[in-house]
């Protein structure tokens, strides 16, 4: 071979080498969402890791806001850490690694599965208290639940429907993930208020992913499946915005009733427009702040209700003001 294709060759190879390293190299820091930023200088009085489904999901994004705001006013360190996208493994990888880390306590959504149960187990003999958040797992021995009743949830969710429709309804449901536990509480608790009532039927159940353009077309399949569906019902967060995306695609002139969950600003202007009749609202932000008070108290004593709930309601049009979106309480 001439010594120019040797060279040319050698070159094609190192790029592709450089290209690849680079790639890895992205690729293995997107994968977990850690926050860098530490603060070595200051000591603080205790050291917690919250630890979110989903790092930059709006949703987590208050819980965060509120456990940062409590852990400010009590000289707490609180980490932050989550997936960058919702991946149950993952989570369990991050609450292996922060009870490796011994940090003092640890707030974490409820995973689905032994696990989980296995890894609390070997927190609490760490002596590291775990609460979990949003989501619970009752049979494991974490010290407190700080987050929505779900199933109390899913059955507002059933009666606004049962009250505000008439006839036979056909429901579509679009919910965050089939792994979560609190979408299959919130789903349990629908179920149980509608049974018994022979106008509501549940048509089909699809996944978002916790994602707008995974409800959008959870939407579109659902009602491309089943054109006679007459209401939709969208278990997480994101699922109100994402069913009217897929909505206004594949139906725009029809009029299905629209039940939403959680009060994100997108989805309480959807209400005032008249597109989504009802959501179910969560507190996060209370959540967060109330998780790292508990936290707190565990340092030294075990507390004695270990379900802690934070509201849940159902809101409508009218409970909102008219310049309102985003604080609908
Ligand atoms: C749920 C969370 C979920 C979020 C997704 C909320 O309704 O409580 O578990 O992560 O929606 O956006």
């Amino acid at each position: 071979m001439k010594t120019n294709s040797k060279l040319f060759i050698y070159t094609c190879c190192g790029v592709i080498f450089f290209i690849s390293f680079i790639g890895m190299l992205m690729y293995g820091y997107k994968t977990f969402y850690i926050e860098t930023k530490s603060e070595p200088h200051k000591t603080y009085k205790y050291h917690f890791a919250l630890i979110a489904e989903e790092s930059d999901n709006d949703y987590w994004q208050l819980i965060k806001r509120g456990a940062k705001e409590a852990a400010k006013q009590n000289d707490i360190y609180i980490e932050y850490v989550a997936p960058e996208k919702a991946d149950n493994e993952k989570m369990l990888k991050l609450l292996d690694r922060m009870i490796s880390a011994n940090v003092d306590g640890i707030v974490v959504q409820g995973i689905k599965g032994e696990r989980f149960v296995n890894l609390v187990h070997k927190a609490t003999e760490k002596g590291i208290p775990i609460i979990t958040i949003d989501t619970d797992v009752k049979s494991s021995e974490r010290k407190v639940y700080v987050g929505t009743d779900n199933f109390l949830a899913g059955k507002l969710a059933g009666q606004a429907l049962l009250k505000n429709t008439t006839g036979e309804q056909y429901v579509g449901i679009v919910t965050g993930r089939f792994d979560a536990l609190n979408q299959r509480e919130r789903i349990a608790g629908f179920k149980q208020t509608i049974a018994g009532n022979d106008r509501i039927h549940i048509v089909d159940t699809k996944e978002s992913n916790i994602t707008v353009v995974g409800a959008s077309q959870a939407t579109y399949s659902l009602l491309k499946q089943y054109p006679k569906i007459t209401a939709l019902f969208g278990t997480s967060s994101l699922d109100g915005v994402g069913i009217i995306d897929g909505l206004e695609e594949i139906a725009p002139n029809k009029n299905l009733y629209i039940v939403a969950f959680d009060l994100l600003p997108e989805t309480l202007n959807l209400i005032k427009e008249g597109k989504v009749d009802v959501t179910i609202a969560q507190y996060p932000e209370e959540m967060g702040s109330k998780a790292v008070s508990i936290m707190i108290k565990l340092q030294d004593n075990d507390i004695l209700e270990n379900r802690q709930y934070t509201g849940t309601k159902i809101i409508e049009k009218k409970d909102l003001l008219p310049d309102q979106a985003g604080d609908a309480k």
